[in-house]
């Protein structure tokens, strides 16, 4: 269903193929992730299952041979993406592969008619807060107990429209000699 498939060029991250077309070995795959990366947090095998066969859920996966390094899964529906869940294994982090992943996941999103995109983070989540606030998203909300043990989450959104004008914007008069 979604055909992208792609080498990231990076040094670092040679070899590394991301691909937004759905495989029914995605789940066990995802699984393993989650339980390296959330721990009793970790969706469960049944659920991601369930999750990858509805018809408005997105995945991406980024891997190398037969490793699983990230994975993104955002359900699209009439224009607009829910991030449900996002992770790059922790070996892997800090090297751009999140970066590429949502980015990619963005142009993707947007060839499907999406103009924004929302997630939830918690209030915890320092480190994926700031990651996202670093990708262009917006803290438009705070989910209250949206976690267990009163946990708050903040709602964070992309606006696709409103970041394209900006990236205009900011190269309107970046291919001429401006006379100051
Ligand atoms: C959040 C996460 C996906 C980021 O992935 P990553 O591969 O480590 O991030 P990248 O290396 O691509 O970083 C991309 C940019 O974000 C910045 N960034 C990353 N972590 C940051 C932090 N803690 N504070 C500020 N900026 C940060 C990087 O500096 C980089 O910016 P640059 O391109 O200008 O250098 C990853 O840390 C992760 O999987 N965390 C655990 C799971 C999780 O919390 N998921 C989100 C649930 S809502």
């Amino acid at each position: 269903m979604w055909r992208e498939s792609r080498e990231c060029n990076k040094q670092k991250n040679r070899e590394v193929l991301l691909t937004f077309e759905k495989t029914p070995e995605f789940s066990q795959i995802i699984f393993e992730i989650e339980r390296e990366v959330f721990e009793d947090r970790a969706w469960n095998l049944a659920l991601l299952e369930e999750e990858l066969r509805n018809d408005f859920t997105m995945v991406g996966l980024l891997s190398k041979g037969r490793e699983g390094i990230g994975y993104i899964i955002a359900r699209l529906i009439q224009g607009e993406a829910e991030i449900l869940r996002f992770a790059i294994r922790p070996m892997f982090q800090g090297r751009g592969l999140g970066k590429i992943l949502l980015q990619d996941f963005i142009r993707e999103a947007s060839l499907k008619g999406v103009t924004r995109i929302y997630l939830e983070v918690s209030e915890k989540n320092k480190r994926a807060y700031n990651f996202y606030k670093k990708m262009g998203f917006h803290e438009v909300g705070v989910r209250r107990d949206y976690y267990s043990q009163g946990e708050n989450a903040f709602l964070m959104e992309y606006n696709l429209e409103v970041e394209a004008a900006l990236a205009d914007a900011s190269n309107v008069g970046a291919n001429h000699d401006l006379p100051i």
